[in-house]
């Protein structure tokens, strides 16, 4: 083994002040060039780069072990710092190189599949498959440190705060957690298996019910769901849970945790408290339970103006219990030509609508409803919005959901072409008072929709009895820039109440003692009024890395079609694996 020449510094700290210093590098060749007499190599680590020169004062075999040089062969560069010539301004080393007098090649390289540059144009799976070689860029480094830097900082706010971090099992009983499960076979008890955790819920409230009191994890979750770039199928949770708490509680503490990462991470002072709205608000003004606030375009109701108007898609939509809503792109009506709406009504289709009515206002107004309205008809529906010159309104009408789903993603999907998505800037929100139950597409019953053992709010649980699909919960979720971040609740701790959201979601005894049976057995020896929340910690990173998925602040993610492709998971095992955990797998369906 060659001997290890130690480094002084990392290749991204040298500065003009080091200039005359004996130094020494480690690490990948990023580049080499012999330009006759002189061999110039730039030597990279996870801090930056430096410009090492080898001429030819140095002893031959020295000058030739320098020629031999190719990308990503890993060195030891001993010299001296001196001055540049020709600086590079591109480059926080760009002042200095080293005059180089020694070197050891820990390893040669072969040519990487891979280009390893910050803003190369490699296809994705290959950047996954050599992924190795993708986190030498600074950038992933960059990344990684800073994901880093988040999670060491929620692990201070909380220790601080009496919090415990307490790890909880990763094969546990398949739990409702809404997604499904990944499963692992049992060995030893053949044809039983265990589950992933989708999140370790249950557990942490074992934890409060144990007398933890404030527990913490920074956790592993696994959800079988399909990927977008804000999901992956294994993920990480900063999981949380207090004892003696109501929602204000748990909302301060975590309005002090963001407020201090922003500060320490970011160097940005927000204000707090955050705006709070509730479920129904933020459907009905930004058509999504995670409003993105950095911009305007509200949705607007114009029911009560074009009723009994002659225009079928609205007087159907309204005899049928429907919604009338727009929203108004201010500055938006030169933009979206015909053809671009046509582009969005296409788009809009995938969200449920038929069809949008666009009216376009200033001296002239015109619209694609010009046979069923009057100009004056279409001002009165235009002063709804407050449109002025130049605005473009966009009208859905269709079941409520349709129509918050529909103009939920115009108004942001709009906006982003517009270029108003701006990553620099922050907008923090809580949405409250969320819908206790609601109805499952599949089967028409109601579920419940944050998970069972989230409690009613005092005052609705009345309705448990008689209208409960009118119930709001204690639940609550941290949006940022139109994304979730997080969400959680205050629980259930009443035997009595548990049992009858058990029977409002119409499960059998069997199926709660099947289900939940361990914890409700826990609640029957004495159980603190408890709640908690949950962040998905690559999304936290992503946003305040102003990046666009989450891949890119996960070492070692799962490709779209949820494969890892470093280690070429999910494979098959062999026959005898199958057999000591007693499978047998089905003929594939074709
Ligand atoms: P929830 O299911 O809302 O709550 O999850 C909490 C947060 O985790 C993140 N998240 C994900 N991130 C990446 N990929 C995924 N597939 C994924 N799924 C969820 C989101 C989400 O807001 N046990 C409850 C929390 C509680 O009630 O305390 C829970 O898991 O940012
Ligand atoms: P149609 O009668 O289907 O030709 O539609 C007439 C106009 O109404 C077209 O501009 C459609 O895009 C629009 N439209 C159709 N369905 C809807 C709907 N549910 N909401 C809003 N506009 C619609």
């Amino acid at each position: 083994m060659k001997e290890l020449m130690k480094r002084t510094h990392m290749c991204g700290e040298l500065r003009s002040e080091n200039t005359g210093e004996k130094v020494v590098l480690n690490g990948w060749i990023a580049k080499s060039r012999n330009l006759g007499g002189l061999i110039f190599c730039d030597v990279r680590d996870k801090t930056g780069i430096t410009q090492a020169v080898f001429d030819d004062k140095v002893p031959q075999e020295l000058f030739e072990r320098a020629d031999s040089l190719r990308s990503e062969y890993v060195v030891g560069i001993s010299g001296t710092v001196r001055e540049r010539e020709s600086k590079n301004p591109e480059l926080p080393t760009g002042d200095i190189e080293i005059y180089a007098d020694g070197l050891v090649i820990y390893s040669t390289a072969e040519t990487p599949p891979i280009y390893i540059k910050d803003d190369d144009n490699v296809d994705d799976n290959l950047r996954l498959k050599y992924r190795y070689l993708d986190l030498r860029k600074n950038e992933m480094q960059k990344n990684l440190t800073f994901r880093h830097r988040i999670a060491k900082t929620a692990r201070d706010y909380f220790d601080e705060n009496g919090f415990t971090e307490v790890e909880t099992p990763m094969l546990i009983r398949s739990t409702p957690e809404g997604a499904r499960d990944y499963l692992v076979p049992s060995r030893v008890e053949q044809g039983s298996f265990y589950a992933l955790p989708q999140s370790p819920q249950m557990f942490k409230q074992l934890l409060m019910v144990g007398g933890t009191d404030r527990y913490m994890q920074i956790v592993k979750c696994f959800r079988d769901e399909d990927l977008r770039a804000d999901r992956q199928p294994e993920f990480t949770q900063i999981d949380l849970e207090m004892s003696f708490v109501d929602v204000d509680d748990v909302i301060s503490m975590q309005e002090g945790f963001l407020k201090r990462l922003f500060s320490d991470i970011m160097g940005i002072e927000i204000k707090t408290p955050f705006p709070r709205l509730t479920y129904k608000e933020a459907m009905e003004r930004y058509g999504s339970d995670k409003p993105d606030t950095r911009f305007g375009f509200e949705l607007k109701s114009i029911k009560d103006k074009v009723e009994n108007s002659g225009f079928r898609v609205f007087d159907d939509a309204a005899a049928s219990g429907g919604d009338i809503r727009g929203i108004c792109i201010t500055g938006g009506a030169e933009l979206y030509t015909r053809k671009k709406i046509d582009k969005l009504i296409e788009k809009s289709k995938s969200y449920g609508a038929k069809g949008l009515v666009w009216i376009k206002t200033g001296a002239e107004i015109t619209s694609s409803v010009n046979k069923f309205f009057s100009p004056e008809q279409l001002s009165e529906i235009a002063s709804v919005f407050d449109a002025g010159e130049g605005d473009l309104i966009l009208i859905a009408a269709d079941r409520p959901k349709v129509v918050f789903d529909t103009l939920g993603f115009l108004r942001r999907h709009i906006a982003g072409e517009m270029g108003l998505l701006d990553g620099k800037k922050y907008e923090l929100l809580w949405v409250v008072d969320f819908p206790l139950f609601e109805k499952d597409e599949e089967t028409g019953r109601l579920k419940a929709m944050h998970h069972p053992f989230t409690s009613p709010k005092e005052e609705d649980i009345e309705l448990l009895d008689t209208e409960p699909e009118n119930a709001r919960a204690n639940a609550y979720d941290i949006v940022l820039n139109g994304v979730e971040l997080g969400g959680g609740s205050i629980r259930i701790h009443d035997r009595d109440l548990q049992e009858k959201m058990f029977s409002v979601i119409g499960l059998s005894d069997e199926e709660i003692q099947e289900k939940f049976g361990f914890l409700v057995e826990a609640f029957k020896y004495g159980a603190p009024p408890h709640g908690g929340l949950a962040y998905g910690l690559d999304r936290l990173v992503m946003l305040l890395a102003d990046l666009d998925s989450i891949r890119d602040v996960i070492a070692f993610p799962k490709n779209q079609a949820a494969q890892c492709m470093v280690s070429d998971a999910p494979a098959g095992v062999t026959t005898d694996q199958l057999d000591e955990l007693g499978l047998q797998l089905k003929a594939k369906e074709e």
